[in-house]
């Protein structure tokens, strides 16, 4: 098996991923089960896209059937146009796949051994083969322990050997099944910036990983899909997402007071104020001189981000003194208990990078 991509360049005139109405039903003994149902994906060439999940919600199922390990039930997709039904040899060789967790390897091989059989049964001759593991190797950090035995690995040193592995027939698409999963947050740091590294170095390199990370989803994939049930219940990038849940713009402004003068109902009616509340009477902070000063938090929902400038005009007119302003960002998880209707730690106990 010789991967086309070390002598093609990666095709950009079909997409990375097309799927159209997938479906998945699986006949379990109390009856069938349906894990996916209507999946329609389109991923372009060099996205690193993200399928973020409860537990149950299909992930799995989704990535088995695009890296050609599952059949659906339904509907067709295809990898860089070739049809993961019927063309599975030629999809295995342009993807490689990545499940948190796996224990992939014989257990008496060493690390550079296992690696060196991968690179054999991808097809490489022998020199090329063994310079590609000692690169990543090397790339994963994990030369060090080059001549010790799988058996003896750590979960993360595994997973560190099972990326190594997947990046070794230089595939066009990754398939990453909660690549982070297990990993302590420094190994899940550095799998990230693989991961990145990894499409920067060729341009149309694909990723599609499952994650029930929200901080891993929103730090690192250009766009998601939220599923439940096997269904997609919204896609786009982080801030499209983030855009549902908030459609005005939200800024906390820190004051030492409310000015006298400037009553919050007079603020309110402002052009393009939505609402202003006091958030908080905290004393957060120093003044110049070290000495401990109070402090009024407001949360200012606006139309737009422009419509701040009359509000802090009409405070500083009033004598109030600034002491901050920050933008206030909704985040993915309130997105998702939005979609979904709980949050995602509630249907999982793993324990969080
Ligand atoms: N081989 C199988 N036989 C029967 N049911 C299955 C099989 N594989 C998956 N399922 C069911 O399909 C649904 C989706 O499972 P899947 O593994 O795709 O979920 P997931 O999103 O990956 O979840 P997790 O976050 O727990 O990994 C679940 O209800 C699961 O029980
Ligand atoms: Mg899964």
């Amino acid at each position: 098996m010789v991967s086309p991509s070390q002598h093609e360049p990666i095709a950009r005139s079909s997409a990375a991923v097309e799927a159209r109405g997938i479906g998945r039903v699986f006949q379990a003994k109390g009856g069938p089960v349906t894990a996916l149902q209507g999946i329609d994906l389109r991923i372009e060439p060099g996205e690193l896209f993200g399928v973020l999940g409860p537990n149950g919600a299909g992930k799995s199922t989704l990535i088995k059937i695009l890296s050609t390990l599952l059949l659906p039930t339904s509907g067709t997709a295809s990898i860089f146009g070739l049809n993961v039904a019927t063309e599975t040899e030629r999809v295995r060789r342009i993807m490689n796949i990545v499940a948190g967790g796996d224990f992939s390897g014989y257990g008496l091989l060493t690390v550079r051994e296992q690696l060196a059989m991968f690179a054999q049964f991808y097809g490489m001759p022998y020199r090329e083969g063994m310079r590609r593991v000692d690169g990543q190797l090397e790339a994963f950090g994990i030369a060090d322990i080059g001549d010790r035995k799988i058996s003896a690995l750590s979960t993360g040193q595994r997973q560190k050997l099972n990326f190594a592995r997947s990046f070794l027939n230089d595939p066009w698409i990754l398939f990453l099944d909660e690549p982070t999963i297990g990993l302590d947050v420094s190994a899940a740091r550095d799998v990230r910036s693989r991961i990145r590294a990894f499409q920067a170095e060729v341009p149309g390199r694909t990723v599609l990983l499952t994650t029930h990370y929200m901080a891993e989803a929103d730090e690192l994939c250009d766009r998601i899909a939220i599923v439940d049930h096997g269904r997609i219940l919204a896609q786009g990038t982080p801030a499209e997402l983030k855009r549902m849940v908030q459609r005005e713009a939200l800024f906390i402004v820190g004051l030492d007071e409310i000015p006298p003068s400037t009553p919050l109902e007079t603020l309110r009616r402002l052009p393009g104020v939505v609402s202003i509340a006091v958030r908080d009477a905290a004393d957060a902070g120093n003044d110049i001189s070290g000495v401990a000063s109070p402090m009024v938090r407001l949360a200012i929902g606006l139309r737009d981000d422009a419509s701040l400038a009359g509000v802090i005009t009409a405070l500083a007119g009033a004598g109030a003194h600034l002491r901050e302003i920050t933008k206030s960002e909704p985040t993915l998880e309130e997105v998702f208990v939005q979609l979904v209707g709980r949050g995602i730690a509630e249907s999982d106990a793993e324990a969080r990078p």
